[in-house]
Order: structure tokens, then C-alpha cells, then sequence
């Protein structure tokens, strides 16, 4: 069984209820205006932004995790992407005479605890938006904390993948710039309570946005054996996935990460040096509640039709499931090809929607500085003049 488009159930709490049906936003219909829609211009009426944010704050569960820390990966790499140029100018902290000054509208679809939008924020002028997207809760109050000491910040709690019905519903129908840097922050990490480590004790959790959905201890609960270890296997390339689905189903119960971890490294047969044998099976089943690979599919096609003529996209991953994806995306509508899947003796081209795609990694001196950048990829392109086709956006 494929598991790519089977996604983790959603327990959506009373904040939800009154989602719109026909959008994937989440966003109560109530605050989605059908005049801001149809009337969209590019600036966006601010008290309907914050009218949004806010009603998406209720139920949140915040997390105090100050204590914790995320060094942003390939910073100003994919800051120079997002604004088109080569490379920003050189700036002290507060130096306004060194930057850009550009207008527009971006967007941080991960905002995490906000250094890339930091740094973006300080080469836009007065006049310019940054939409910034996440799931998590506590990322959400740190970037609401940026949004009152800045005005041209707005935040939307929810997942890119609402990326067009949420930038609709405030007026936005196009974009500058759009930058993702996919997967889990540092605290998340670090933070055992988030149930994302198996070097730290915590409740088995895992999920990104712990105000709805179904933690992997609820999961594990009702899941069967093979599903199980087909999301193993398919989410994080765990060769011995059914030993290590029947140990884990064994289990008496799911209240602590580090007697998963325990119970995986017992029944895992071939440990790796230097790589923790849980390594992969914590890796598919984060990946798997927090539906990422699907978030990351849609976010790529939404960016066809969000980002104008010129407009550019940087999107970093950590792991070879979602740069396969992000190059294969790009491969497909930068190249002008033949669909593969067509049988037609002469289909179609498809659109060329982007130019330049290019491939940065992190310097010796990053990986050095900070381990957690070794596997990461930025990959970039720029948005072309052809005009958008619905149904060329996969
Ligand atoms: C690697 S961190 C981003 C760090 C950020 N660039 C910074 O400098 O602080 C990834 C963030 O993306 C969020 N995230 C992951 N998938 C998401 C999705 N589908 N929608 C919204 N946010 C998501 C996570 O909750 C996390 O806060």
C-alpha cells in the first residue's frame, strides 16, 4: 500500500468547528470575506490580518521554551534567494544605510523562531509584508511577539500547504518571495516535552501543532502492524521495518520516548556506528503525523500560481525524501519536457514556470559552527512570465 496520500486523522478542536468546507485553510468561513476576496488587491486591509490571527490563536497550547535555541541554516544564502540577488550586502545589527530597502510582499512559510525573517525583515523597506506561516503554537507566539513590534509582519497559524486560501483571504494574490525551511526547529527538538527525541524523555507526541490532530502515542494505539511498517518503511527507509512495527505494537503503552527508542534499539539487527537505531523510525513516524512530504507537495504547486513574474522561491530540506521531491518538482516545470505519463505519440509540452534552478549547500565553516546544517540543501528558482494552467501545477 502507497502511503504517500494517506494522511494522519485531524481532531480539530472547538477553534476549528466552523472551518470552510471547500478550502483546506482551516480559517473559519466567518473571517474569510467574500468582498476581501473578490476585491483581492496585493495590500492587505490590516485589522482583517489581525482579525485572522487572532482567531486562529484560540486553543493554542504554548510551550515555554526560551530556554532553547535555533541557529537558522544557510541564512543569508536564502535570504539573497527570496530577494533575487547575489548576495545581501554587508550590515551591521541596526544598519539600515546597508540594505536593500526592496518593497514587495514575502513569505516565511516556516517561521520557527524567526531568523530568517529577521534577516529578511531588515533588507525590506517600510512599505513591504512578510507573511510568515507555522504550525507550531510556541513558533506562533514568537512570531506574534515580531508581528506588535513590526508592523509589516503578519502571521497565520496553519500549515503552508493553506498557502493560497490563507495569503486569498487576506487580499493576497501574489507574491515576491517565498521560503521554506522544512522539517523541526532546534527547541522542538531539544525540548524532550515535544516527544520528538529519542535522547530525551517525553510524552510520545511528535506532533508540530499541538493545538489539533493526533499525537503518535493515539496513533500507535489503534494503528495494525503493517500499516505501521509501511510508514517505517516508507517515511524513513527503515529496512527492518516489520521487526521493529511488531516490537513497538508489543508495547504496553506509549507514554515515553525514550522506551520507544529502548524497545526500537532492541529489536533493530543491524545497528549503525555512530547513528542511534531509533534514527529512522522516529524520523517516518514525526514525518508521517505531521503529513510533511504531502504539506511539502502542495506548498511546491501552490508556488505556481502565489508568486509573480520574477518572483523567487528558496526551499531548504534535511533529508533526501523531501529534496528528491523539491528537485523532481523543479526538474518537471523548469525543463519544458514531455510529460512521462502521457500516452499520446505526441503530448503536450509542459509549461516552463521556472528558470535557474540551482542546488547551495552549507560551508565547512556552517557545518562546523553547527552540525545540525550538514544535510542541509537549499534549492532555488525563479518564477517565469508563463501565465498559470490549473491543471499543470503537480
Ligand atoms: C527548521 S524550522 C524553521 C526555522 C526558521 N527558519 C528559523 O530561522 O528560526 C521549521 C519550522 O517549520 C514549521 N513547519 C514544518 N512544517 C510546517 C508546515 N507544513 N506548515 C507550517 N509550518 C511548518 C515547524 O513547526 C518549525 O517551526
Amino acid at each position: 500500500m502507497s502511503l504517500s496520500k494517506y494522511k494522519p486523522k485531524s481532531k480539530l478542536t472547538s477553534s476549528d468547528t466552523k472551518a470552510n468546507p471547500s478550502s483546506t485553510t482551516g480559517i473559519p468561513e466567518s473571517m474569510v470575506s467574500s468582498s476581501s476576496i473578490k476585491n483581492a488587491s496585493t495590500k492587505a486591509p490590516a485589522q482583517q490580518l489581525d482579525q485572522t490571527t487572532q482567531a486562529l490563536s484560540q486553543g493554542d497550547t504554548v510551550v515555554d521554551d526560551s530556554s532553547f535555541v535555533h541557529d537558522a541554516v544557510l541564512l543569508q544564502e536564502t535570504v539573497a534567494a527570496v530577494l533575487g540577488v547575489k548576495a545581501l550586502p554587508k550590515q551591521t545589527e541596526g544598519d539600515v544605510q546597508n540594505s536593500l530597502q526592496l518593497s514587495g510582499i514575502y513569505v516565511d512559510a516556516t517561521f520557527g523562531r524567526g531568523g530568517h525573517s529577521r534577516l529578511l525583515l531588515s533588507q525590506l523597506a517600510d512599505d513591504a509584508q512578510l507573511i510568515v506561516f507555522d504550525k507550531d503554537p510556541t513558533a506562533i507566539s514568537v512570531a506574534r511577539k515580531l508581528a506588535s513590534e513590526d508592523s509589516r509582519v503578519h502571521v497565520i497559524h496553519d500549515s503552508f500547504a493553506t498557502l493560497t486560501d490563507s495569503l486569498a483571504a487576506m487580499g493576497i494574490m501574489e507574491v515576491d518571495g517565498l521560503m521554506a525551511d522544512l522539517g523541526i526547529s532546534s527547541p522542538q527538538i531539544d525540548d524532550g516535552r515535544r516527544g520528538f527525541s529519542f535522547m530525551r524523555d517525553g510524552a510520545v507526541d511528535m506532533r508540530m501543532d499541538t493545538s489539533r490532530g493526533q499525537s503518535v502515542a493515539e496513533w500507535l494505539e489503534q494503528v495494525d502492524d503493517e500499516t505501521l511498517a509501511n510508514v517505517l518503511y516508507e517515511f524513513g527507509e527503515e529496512r527492518h521495518s516489520r521487526r521493529i512495527a511488531r516490537a513497538i505494537k508489543q508495547m504496553h503503552s506509549y507514554e515515553s520516548t525514550l522506551e520507544l527508542a529502548e524497545v526500537i534499539k532492541v529489536a533493530h539487527p543491524n545497528w549503525q556506528r555512530g547513528k542511534h537505531p531509533a534514527t529512522q523510525s522516529f524520523q517516518a513516524m514525526r514525518i508521517f503525523i505531521n503529513n510533511e512530504l504531502g504539506d511539502v507537495d502542495d506548498f511546491l504547486a501552490q508556488s505556481i500560481p502565489i508568486l509573480k513574474t520574477g518572483g523567487q522561491l528558496a526551499v531548504i530540506s534535511f533529508h533526501s525524501l523531501e529534496d528528491r521531491r523539491i528537485k523532481q518538482f523543479l526538474q518537471r516545470h523548469s525543463k519544458g519536457q514531455y510529460p512521462e505519463d502521457e500516452n499520446l505519440p505526441m503530448p503536450p509540452k509542459r509549461p516552463r514556470y521556472f528558470s535557474k534552478p540551482k542546488r547551495i549547500g552549507p560551508s565547512k565553516a556552517e557545518t562546523s559552527q553547527n552540525p545540525r546544517a550538514r544535510s542541509a540543501w537549499l534549492r532555488m528558482a525563479t518564477r517565469t512570465d508563463t501565465a498559470y494552467q490549473q491543471t499543470d501545477a503537480s
